[in-house]
């Protein structure tokens, strides 16, 4: 059986009729740029992570190039992250100048370990920005701790987690920032690029809303050097139709992620963590793998989507090699970047797909069930 790794056209056919009417009216309006289908879906995202303000942008890489813009990083700033990101995560802080100093991640989350980046702070340390990947929320009382304790700003990284919880709080709604992305692929996608970045403080929004307009106070008036970082009416009508099946999407991936987990018993691979506390909500399914490659081919064969996220841990990409890393440096990341295996994943996956899969990674090992 062929199965995606990700199912987009399925989606659409669920919501065809009610997106098509949003994108009528949004061209019947012929207004296309921050209007008031942002502006609803700012508010929207806000209250879900439970956070003050959002502002609507125009990827998830410059939603976390705005945050570092807005609490000022700038040239000889440090800002500690995860080597074990997609790119963009340390992108952004070389892109305003600054150093990102890596840390290594917990084996079994995947995420950045607190402990590991409070070693990683010095008298440089302007932010902490640890990523919820693949849909798990790093520890937020610990991360608050470390922030409060240096007194350096918090940005999340929750491109990968909107919708996702953890020890009461929601993602997004951790830090002093946090950055979304939209794009088509995420939990929450658009149809384009979007993204947006929630903000505690009031001066800070402030300030994101300027720098998305090229730092302009007033039209034409510009008191900073901001960036073309809006976010349109297009991307907003659609996600505001996808936003009200969030909930319940994020839960069938909840349910498919538990399918997967009881099938792949008493295989070699070793299925995601999810700690108690945690509402894991599976932007990626991702296994530890023994023969991870041999695997990948073999599924791929069987026309089974599958994929590395990442071949190529953050600090050994050659565009970093200014920041004097080494192979060896981050072990638990390049070990995992060399092991993990994600597996077909959307709200969209059927029972019957699941057990494709797993029948295929069983046949794979060669093991009977126990
Ligand atoms: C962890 C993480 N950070 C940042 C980004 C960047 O988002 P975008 O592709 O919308 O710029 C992504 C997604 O691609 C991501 O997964």
């Amino acid at each position: 059986m062929k199965v995606p790794m990700l199912n987009l056209p399925a989606q659409f056919k669920n919501i065809r009729a009610e997106v098509l009417s949003e994108l009528h009216e949004v061209f019947e309006t012929q207004y296309f740029v921050l209007g008031p289908r942002v502006k609803k879906l700012e508010e929207q995202m806000a209250a879900l992570a439970g956070m003050p303000h959002g502002i609507g942008v125009s990827s998830g890489t410059d939603a976390l190039i705005l945050s570092l813009l807005a609490i000022g990083v700038k040239p000889g700033d440090e800002v500690v992250t995860t080597p074990y990101s997609f790119f963009a995560t340390a992108s952004a802080i070389v892109r305003v100048g600054a150093r990102p100093v890596f840390a290594d991640v917990d084996e079994a989350s995947f995420n950045l370990d607190v402990k590991k980046a409070a070693a990683a702070v010095t008298s440089k340390t302007k932010a902490l920005l640890p990523v919820h990947l693949f849909g798990l929320v790093c520890d937020p009382q610990a991360w608050r701790d470390l922030a409060a304790r240096h007194g350096v700003r918090l940005i999340e990284d929750a491109c990968q987690a909107v919708g996702a919880r953890r020890a009461g709080f929601t993602a997004g709604g951790i830090g002093d920032l946090s950055a979304f992305s939209f794009y088509p692929t995420k939990n929450l996608g658009g149809a384009g690029d979007g993204g947006m970045v929630l903000a505690r403080d009031e001066e800070l929004a402030k300030l994101v809303r300027m720098d998305r307009v090229h730092g302009g106070r007033d039209r034409y008036y510009h008191d900073r050097v901001g960036i073309c970082g809006r976010l349109d009416e297009v991307q907003a009508a659609v996600l505001l139709v996808k936003i009200k099946h969030l909930s319940e999407w994020n839960e069938r991936r909840r349910k498919t992620a538990a399918l997967y987990n009881e099938l792949l018993k008493g295989t070699p691979v070793t299925t995601p963590a999810a700690p108690s506390d945690a509402y894991h909500t599976y932007h990626q399914y991702v296994l530890h793998a023994p023969r991870r490659d041999e695997l990948r081919e073999y599924l791929r064969g069987r026309e089974i989507g599958c994929d590395v996220y990442y071949p190529v841990p953050l600090h050994l990409q050659p565009c970093f090699a200014f920041l004097g890393c080494r192979q060896g440096q981050f072990p638990v990341a390049e070990r995992l970047c060399a092991e993990t295996l994600a597996l077909p994943m959307s709200a969209e996956l059927t029972e019957a797909e699941v057990e494709a899969v797993t029948g295929e990674i069983r046949n794979f090992y060669g093991r009977a069930v126990v």
